[in-house]
């Protein structure tokens, strides 16, 4: 008779929503066929420690934020592909499910013919290429928009600006998600580069009919002298308008996730272990055209994906009157 296989689960990079309802259903669904699941602590680290744990209590994991299995978003592994491999060979598994995002998939790029692995895409910044969604993205954007909602109370009261500013790295894609959910009057990300002038005009001429004003912008969009609150006094003296400005930080990675993000990462993780059960070794789970479908794990280790100046979400900003 086969040995039973002997999987690890390992999440890679930042936090994001959904890591643990990965963790529960595809480790739920191999012990029912009789794989046993061990979690690698740390991310690659854990490899390197050779540090594997067994993950006793799976109920309600699904509801939480972060990783129990512990994750790092330093990646030590590039240049110590040799050693990777041989504390992976150490560990005795058949396999390794790897939750990641572009960081994490490159470092694998050198390994992926040694080690047998499944991709699922993790990073609330939403830009990984070869899939349209990434797990932990609706909730990042349903942070965004309930503050830029709250605030705009705020800025109704004391008649001011609110810049939000978000995560996402060099994309766009939370600004945009978030800004649109919450409607707001501007929204500023690195793909659309954008006149300071006619920003100014813009404010301008929003300030006789509007006591207060919500900006979401994306931590990528350029701005002389780099952050968020130089943006703001800028506005102060062009718009003469009071600004406030609010850097959301991981406020965006910590709550648990949406349903939306749990019904998705419960999906991807049961098909993983159907992946896993098959032996499909070398293949990632993407989102495509309303879909979960296995792709070559190739895609998912390639350049971060912008937004296209085609997006839907950019047309129907248009069409709303608000500034993008
Ligand atoms: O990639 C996810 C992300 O949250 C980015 O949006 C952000 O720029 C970065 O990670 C923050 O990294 P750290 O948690 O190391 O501060």
């Amino acid at each position: 008779m086969n040995r039973a296989q002997r999987i690890g689960i390992l999440t890679g990079g930042g936090d994001a929503p959904g890591l643990n309802a990965v963790i529960e259903s595809c480790t739920s669904v191999l012990r029912r066929a009789g794989v046993e699941v061990q979690g690698v602590a740390d991310g690659f680290e854990g490899i390197f420690r050779q540090e594997l744990s067994e993950i006793e209590n799976l109920t309600g994991l699904h509801a939480q934020a972060g990783s129990i299995l512990g994750t790092s978003n330093r990646s030590r592994l590039l240049g110590r592909e040799s050693e990777f491999l041989k504390a992976y060979q150490g560990l005795g598994l058949d396999g390794l499910l790897v939750c990641g995002g572009d960081g994490t998939f490159t470092a694998l790029r050198e390994l992926r013919a040694e080690i047998p692995m499944i991709g699922l895409p993790k990073t609330i910044d939403n830009d990984l290429g070869g899939t349209e969604r990434s797990l932990g993205y609706d909730t990042a954007c349903s942070v965004v928009a309930e503050s830029a909602e709250a605030l705009r109370a705020s800025a109704s009261a004391h008649r001011r600006i609110f810049l939000l500013e978000t995560m996402g790295r060099n994309a766009g894609w939370i600004a945009l998600g978030g800004g649109l959910a919450a409607m707001a009057d501007v929204i500023l990300i690195p793909e659309r580069p954008y006149s300071r002038e006619g920003l100014r005009l813009f404010l301008r001429g929003k300030k006789t009919g509007q006591r207060g004003l919500i900006m979401v912008v994306a931590e990528g969009v350029a701005f002389e002298g780099g952050s968020s609150n130089s943006m703001a006094r800028w506005l102060e003296k062009e718009v003469d308008w009071e600004v406030r400005e609010v850097v959301l930080g991981h406020m965006q990675r910590c709550r648990p996730p949406t349903s939306s993000d749990r019904i998705f990462s419960i999906s991807l993780g049961v098909k993983a272990a159907q992946l896993i059960l098959t032996k499909s070794w070398g293949q990632a789970l993407a989102y495509q055209k309303g879909e979960i479908v296995p792709v070559d794990l190739e895609n998912f280790m390639g350049e971060p994906v912008f937004i296209p100046s085609h997006h839907p979400a950019i047309a129907a900003a248009q069409s709303l009157g608000l500034f993008i």
